[in-house]
């Protein structure tokens, strides 16, 4: 089976297996795991931040990191086409009494400043009104097909924000594919936000973990939360001795995937019946079936019976995502299965 639906299929490499019985291990809860505090120095280094902590997941660090930006009652702007706000299954909401205020996302994954603009009251002192607390962005932006949001527009954010005294959180699951796809390092992505979620179990292959960075007394606040939330963990170095390995050696070949997944939008615009978003900066290629006789559930099934996984993700669009665990071949052959699943034979049998 070609694994397209995510890169959350990629599986530990050899060299992880091979580190995790050797981790040097102690209780985390008592800040006394040598392999978890060496991952958490070492995110904190690369992202040029002054402090990390390791999460079991993204949505949960997404969710500590609301919670410990937003008072209870405050509004959280965050794109309506977001991991926070379509997939964490409203947490904020439940668990932080935050009021999510979403925000239209353009194509490129940006939101507009003057949208966010809108989400202030005019008069900020009338009780009537939830105040915003936080901005939130997503980047690279995994439903609008994994785009990049360009360094000068998080300058405009982060100034934006600094104007209205708040701080932005950026949801970064995939940041390392940003940094690969602009050139530049992720320290350089990172600067723009206050705090960042990255994950270390998408593209950098890690089988478990999350890692939130940001100051030293907004990482305290994390690390609580986390123990509230049910996120505190004792030898967790055994997952720790994966992730040193994900940032040590696992992200420069993610510009393999992204050589891949245009590889992929290129086969498919050469494919009759696909209409494909061909802007693929990273690792993600949405596209759509437009041949006679076929919806994407039909499509999506003879594809899965061909030997191919791919899913629909939002709006009848179809996602393939590119990882550790697919090479070229994998995508010649991904293209020759949905031609053949889209043959002029089987249309007309329809
Ligand atoms: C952009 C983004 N943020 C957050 C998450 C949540 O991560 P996790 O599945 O580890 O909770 C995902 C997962 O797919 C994601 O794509």
């Amino acid at each position: 089976m070609i694994e397209l639906r995510s890169d959350t299929f990629t599986l530990p490499t050899q060299e992880m297996l091979e580190a995790i019985p050797k981790a040097a291990l102690g209780d985390d809860i008592y800040g006394e795991d040598p392999t978890v505090k060496q991952l958490e120095a070492l995110a904190a280094k690369m992202l040029g931040k002054e402090a990390a902590i390791f999460m079991p997941s993204g949505t949960m660090a997404n969710l500590a990191s609301l919670m410990a930006h937003c008072p209870r009652g405050s509004k959280v702007l965050v794109g309506n086409e977001t991991d926070i706000y379509i997939y964490e299954a409203g947490g904020a909401a439940v668990c932080g009494g935050i009021m999510y205020e979403p925000i239209p996302t353009q194509p490129d994954g940006r939101l507009l400043i003057e949208d966010l603009e809108k989400a202030f009251p005019d008069d900020t002192t009338d009780p009537q009104f939830a105040l915003p607390s936080l901005i939130t962005i997503e980047n690279p932006h995994n439903r609008m097909g994994g785009k990049v949001l360009p360094l000068s527009y998080l300058a405009e954010v982060q100034a934006f924000a600094k104007s209205k005294g708040l701080p932005v959180h950026m949801d970064g699951a995939r940041i390392f594919n940003a940094s690969i796809a602009l050139d530049v390092p992720v320290a350089e992505v990172a600067q723009y936000a206050d705090s960042i979620q990255f994950c270390l179990s998408k593209g950098l292959s890690a089988p478990v973990g999350s890692m939130v960075v940001g100051t030293a007394e907004f990482i305290e606040k994390v690390y609580r939360l986390r123990k509230m939330l049910g996120g505190g963990m004792r030898q967790s170095g055994l997952l720790a001795a994966a992730g040193i390995i994900s940032l040590e050696k696992m992200v420069n070949r993610l510009a393999d995937d992204h050589a891949n997944a245009r590889r992929l939008a290129a086969g498919l615009a050469e494919t009759p019946g696909i209409e494909v978003d061909m802007d693929v900066p990273t690792n993600i290629v949405f596209f759509r079936v437009t041949a006679a006789g076929f919806t994407w559930q039909r499509f999506v099934e003879e594809c899965y019976a061909a030997g191919l996984n791919i899913a629909e993700l939002g709006h009848g669009r179809i996602r393939a995502v590119t990882h550790s665990g697919i090479t070229e071949q994998d995508i010649d052959q991904a293209l020759e299965i949905i031609r053949q699943v889209l043959s002029t034979e089987k249309v007309l049998s329809v």
